[in-house]
């Protein structure tokens, strides 16, 4: 029973899929929180929208790409990992499922756009943990589904982050470079390119990107 369920509900969201207007033809840009941005409304103590009824409005295909008009108020930390996701905090976080982007800035409260590609299907999580958590605890924060669409474009074939591997052994840390871990030297070079890639691509976009930040 379950089964046919499952199976209507999946013919169900294929007919939408089919139905919609907006099939995988082209990648999109989604400008989260629409007209809002991603903001904290200090004054109401609120997110400036509903980021999850926002985040729920729309399909997410590999290649798009979520762009954050925020300020240095705010955070853009993408995350894999959902307990992370639901503590609101970064301090134990792993280097390896969570990126902290960083628009640049030193000051509170300067304008910047911050743009993510999205690499990886399945669920991302989005937050802020700006004021120990409180702006992700009241709401700037959300998560995605991402479908395969189109797949990667070739200027991201390879997806900034690289993919988490576990490690063979206890101490093995996944940020430790080429010979230590065992690891094949083409998927350190590949992440080590990804990297690159990603200072490439954010950096003519936005003042001062410093890239990823790996380390909290
Ligand atoms: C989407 O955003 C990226 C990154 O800012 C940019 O390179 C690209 O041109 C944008 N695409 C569209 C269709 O606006
Ligand atoms: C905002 O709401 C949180 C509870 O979610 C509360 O702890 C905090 O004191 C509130 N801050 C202000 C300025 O009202
Ligand atoms: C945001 O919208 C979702 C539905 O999309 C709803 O479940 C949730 O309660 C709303 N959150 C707030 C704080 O209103
Ligand atoms: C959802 O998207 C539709 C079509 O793009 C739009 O008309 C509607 O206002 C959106 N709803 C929300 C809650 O953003
Ligand atoms: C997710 O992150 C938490 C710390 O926030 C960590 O303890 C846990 O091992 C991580 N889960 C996975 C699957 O990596
Ligand atoms: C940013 O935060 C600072 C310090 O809390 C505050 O004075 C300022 O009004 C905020 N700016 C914006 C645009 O939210
Ligand atoms: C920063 O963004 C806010 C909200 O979008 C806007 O009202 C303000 O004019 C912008 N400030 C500057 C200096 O561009």
């Amino acid at each position: 029973m379950k089964t046919i369920l499952l199976n209507l509900t999946v013919i169900a969201l294929l007919i939408t899929v089919v139905a919609s207007d907006t099939p995988a033809t082209a990648y999109t840009n989604h400008t989260v929180g629409g007209p809002a941005g991603w903001s904290f409304d200090a004054i109401n103590n609120i997110s400036a929208t509903n980021y999850s009824s926002w985040a729920a409005n729309q399909t997410y295909n590999l290649g798009d790409y979520l762009i954050f008009n925020t300020n240095t108020n705010q955070t853009v930390i993408q995350t894999y990992n959902e307990t992370t996701f639901s503590s609101c905090t970064t301090d134990d976080a792993s280097d390896d499922d969570t990126f902290h982007y960083n628009g640049g800035g030193n000051e509170f409260g300067q304008n910047v756009t911050i743009a993510v590609p999205l690499t990886t299907t399945g669920t991302n999580y989005f937050f802020s943990d700006a004021e120990d958590g409180l702006q992700c605890q009241r709401g700037v924060a959300f998560e995605i589904s991402v479908n395969r669409g189109l797949g990667l474009p070739p200027s991201l074939n390879q997806p900034p982050p690289p993919p988490y591997i576990e490690p063979p052994g206890p101490e093995t840390s996944q940020m430790t470079p080429v010979n230590i871990n065992g690891g094949s030297p083409e998927i350190d070079n590949s992440a080590l390119r990804s990297v690159a890639n990603m200072r490439f691509l954010l950096s003519p976009l936005l003042i001062g990107v410093t890239s990823l930040l790996l380390a909290f």
